[in-house]
C-alpha cells in the first residue's frame, strides 16, 4: 500500500517534469518506423553503431531526428546553442550517445533532456546515430564515400 503510493507520487513527479520539457517544444516523442533495418536484440544494447554508413538507416534517422531532437539540438543537427552540437561526436562516442539518448539528462531534479528508451527501440536510436555520423562527416568535410563504405 505504502509502496504503491510512493510509486504513484513518483509517477506524478515524472509526468510533471516531462510536461515541463515538452511544453516549450512542439510535441511528445514520436515513434519511429524502422522497417527494413536489420533487427537488433531487444534486451541487450550494442556499444557500437551496427548501421554506420547504411543509407537507409541514415534516411530513417534523419526523419526521426527531425521529429524528436531538432527542437533542442537544431535543424540538421546544427546547434542553436540551447543543447550541444551533436555533429562534434565521433565514432568513438557511440556508447556515450546511446546512453544519453536512452536515459536523457537529469540534474538537481530538472530534466534537461528527456530519455527516449520507452518510446524508441534500439533500431531507431542507432538510425539516429547513423544520421548524426553523416552530419559529422559533412561538418568536418570528410569524404562521405568513406562513410558509406563502412556499411555492412
Ligand atoms: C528538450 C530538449 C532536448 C531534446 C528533445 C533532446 N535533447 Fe539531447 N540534450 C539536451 C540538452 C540540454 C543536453 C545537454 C545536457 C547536459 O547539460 O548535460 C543534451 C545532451 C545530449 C547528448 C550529449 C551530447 C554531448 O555532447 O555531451 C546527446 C548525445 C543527445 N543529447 C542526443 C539527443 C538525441 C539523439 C535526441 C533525440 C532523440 C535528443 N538529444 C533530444 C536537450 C535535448
Amino acid at each position: 500500500m505504502i509502496n504503491s503510493k510512493i510509486r504513484f507520487v513518483t509517477a506524478l513527479a515524472l509526468a510533471a517534469s516531462a510536461t515541463a520539457v515538452y511544453s516549450h517544444g512542439d510535441v511528445a516523442p514520436q515513434e519511429v518506423d524502422t522497417e527494413g533495418l536489420k533487427e537488433l536484440p531487444k534486451d541487450e544494447w550494442l556499444s557500437e553503431n551496427p548501421y554506420r554508413g547504411n543509407k537507409e538507416a541514415i534516411e530513417i534517422g534523419a526523419s526521426a531526428y527531425n521529429q524528436n531532437c531538432a527542437r533542442c539540438h537544431g535543424l540538421e543537427a546544427m546547434s542553436g546553442g540551447i543543447a550541444p552540437d551533436l555533429r562534434e561526436l565521433t565514432k568513438f562516442d557511440d556508447e556515450y550517445f546511446v546512453n544519453k539518448v536512452r536515459n536523457g539528462v537529469q540534474r538537481n531534479g530538472m530534466t534537461y533532456m528527456p530519455g527516449f528508451e520507452d518510446v524508441m527501440g534500439q533500431e531507431a536510436i542507432w538510425a539516429i546515430r547513423s544520421y548524426i555520423d553523416k552530419r559529422h562527416y559533412e561538418y568536418k568535410d570528410k569524404d562521405l564515400a568513406e562513410l558509406y563504405e563502412q556499411a555492412e
